[in-house]
């Protein structure tokens, strides 16, 4: 797609939410690079302000930097609203996951991964979209993982919710094209960001993209379809472990990989 069309299709503002960062950032520079107006939010900031600064500079476009929790919705809804400003695309990028065994795990850790990777961007989604049907035209990016395509022990509350966003995804897409909102899901392999290097890939694992080529290809793709895997490897992946094998094998594939991340 053109970056006009892009602009027509998706702009004046796009909110990426987990924007400051690794994939997030890549997406919001992606995003301006086709000449949109971004609204970046993150908790931190420092490092807020500093890509915000910088994507003003490279791409001469207005980005605004919103300093919360997505977790608070509440105080998203106000903080967006009070900007008045348009918004024809959602990028819900951040996300939050609880490493380990379930029963090790913290009621509140996993009331937080709820909050942040399934009320938010679901919240989001209702909020952002009811502008976009009116105008007929809008996009709707939600981060998923390939860890959402079955159980993954070790990450067994972070690979559901990132399940529900394809889920929804996919039920949005259906809805939502006749009237003009692409929907998309990314359900991605592993991304070097600053979040998967702490999470502990000592080596990244075989298909391991950059975060701008995520980033790029995803914005490619959205219009195309309601679920985008990014990387040949990644999507024999997916094939195999969703259609070629059981779920028992499914899920033990995944224990290998999961199992070490601490
Ligand atoms: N990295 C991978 O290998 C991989 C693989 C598959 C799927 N994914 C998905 O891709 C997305 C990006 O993952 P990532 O870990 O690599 O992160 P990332 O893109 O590096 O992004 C983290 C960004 O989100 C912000 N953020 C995190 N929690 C937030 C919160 N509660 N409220 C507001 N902002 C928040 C961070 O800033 P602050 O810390 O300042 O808030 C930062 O800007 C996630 O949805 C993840 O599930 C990642």
């Amino acid at each position: 797609m053109s970056t006009t069309r892009f602009r027509e299709a998706y702009g004046p503002y796009a909110l990426v939410a987990g924007g400051s960062d690794g994939l997030g950032a890549a997406f919001a520079e992606a995003i301006a690079r086709r000449g949109l107006n971004v609204v970046l939010l993150a908790r931190q900031e420092d490092r807020l302000n500093a890509t915000a600064a910088r994507l003003r500079e490279a791409y001469g476009v207005d980005v605004v930097a919103v300093a919360t929790d997505v977790a608070d919705y509440e105080s998203v809804k106000a903080r967006i609203g009070a900007l008045d400003v348009s918004i024809g695309l959602l990028i819900y990028n951040a996300a939050y996951a609880p490493i380990g065994r379930f029963e090790d795990t913290g009621a509140d850790e996993l009331a937080r991964a709820a909050d942040v990777n399934v009320r938010a961007p679901l919240l989001l989604a209702k909020l952002l979209s009811a502008p976009m049907i009116e105008r007929g035209r809008g996009g709707i990016v939600l981060m998923s993982s390939l860890a959402g395509s079955q159980g993954s022990p070790n990450i067994a509350t972070y690979a559901a919710t990132k399940s529900f966003n394809a889920i929804l995804a996919e039920g949005l897409w259906g809805e939502l094209k006749p009237r003009g909102v692409d929907v998309l899901a990314c359900m991605a392999g592993a991304i070097l960001t600053p979040g998967y290097e702490q999470a502990g890939g000592d080596k990244p694992a075989p298909g391991t993209l950059e975060a701008r080529q995520v980033a790029e290809r995803t914005l490619n793709a959205l219009g195309k379809g309601p679920i985008f895997v990014p990387g040949a490897l990644n999507k024999v992946a997916r094939f195999v472990l969703m259609r070629l094998i059981s779920r028992r094998a499914a899920i033990a594939i995944m224990s290998k990989n999961t199992g070490g991340l601490s």
